[in-house]
């Protein structure tokens, strides 16, 4: 287990246990990873278009990771100070470290493991349906219901050097993918990427998490 190290020094960083086991209500707990970037048309589709609309149906099922990093990287110069760079430039940069300090509050909250998430789909899926997702975090903050508290945090983050780290810990989870990342967003169902995976989770999300519910057990959403 040669990730173990990483995987433990993001969940350090991330002040959560994301790998907390079977967190869910409902069994199967199906974990999705999702490695997608802000400006990245093919996120907001699959966020917007398959992520938002399947979730409350299933969400009792589902361990979802938001790891908003995608194609960029990350240098640490001589003073200790991150850069990045991105895919589509330094906007895409700004957006991803607003998710990630967005995320991150949510995640540090003392709320149950249900209400995290579900305002982590709130904010995150808010941000990916915006015109602009790589300013709409504090606004996004808002619309999910976060406190005021807790967006005085997220802007704060998004101004400092914490959130710098937290997002070079996100680019350290999506540089240890295997194999490495070819495609954004990429979904990772219980730590395995699959092809076939991939393509289904992109193309019906809803159908690909039905298909692991076995019958007895399945909502009704998957006879829909
Ligand atoms: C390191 O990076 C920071 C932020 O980009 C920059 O302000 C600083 O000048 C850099 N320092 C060195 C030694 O390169
Ligand atoms: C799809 O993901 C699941 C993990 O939930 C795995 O068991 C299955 O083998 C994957 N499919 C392929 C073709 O790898």
């Amino acid at each position: 287990m040669t990730r173990f190290p990483i995987i433990s020094a993001f969940v350090l960083l991330c002040g959560s246990n994301i790998n907390a086991e079977a967190p869910c209500k409902l069994s199967p707990c199906i974990t999705v990873d999702i490695y997608y970037e802000s400006l990245c048309g093919d996120s907001m589709m699959f966020i917007r278009n398959e992520l938002v609309p399947s979730y409350p149906a299933l969400k009792d099922y589902l361990n979802i990771n938001f790891v908003p990093y995608g194609k960029a990287t990350t240098k640490l110069n001589e003073s200790k100070k991150y850069s990045f760079t991105c895919q589509h430039g330094s906007t895409e940069c700004q957006g991803n470290k607003a998710q990630v300090c967005g995320y991150d509050a949510i995640l540090s909250s003392t709320k149950s493991f249900e209400e995290k998430q579900s305002l982590a789909v709130s904010l995150i899926g808010c941000v990916m349906s915006n015109n602009n997702p790589a300013t709409a975090v504090p606004q996004c903050a808002e619309t999910a219901g976060l406190s005021e508290e807790t967006r005085k945090i997220i802007d704060d983050c998004i101004k400092s050097e914490t959130g710098d780290a937290l997002l070079a810990a996100y680019g350290d989870k999506t540089h240890d993918l295997k194999p490495s990342l070819a495609f954004v967003p990429t979904i990772v169902l219980d730590g395995v990427y699959s092809q076939e995976n991939q393509t289904a989770a992109v193309s019906d999300f809803k159908k690909l998490i039905c298909s692991r519910i076995p019958s007895e057990s399945k909502p009704a959403t998957c006879s829909n």
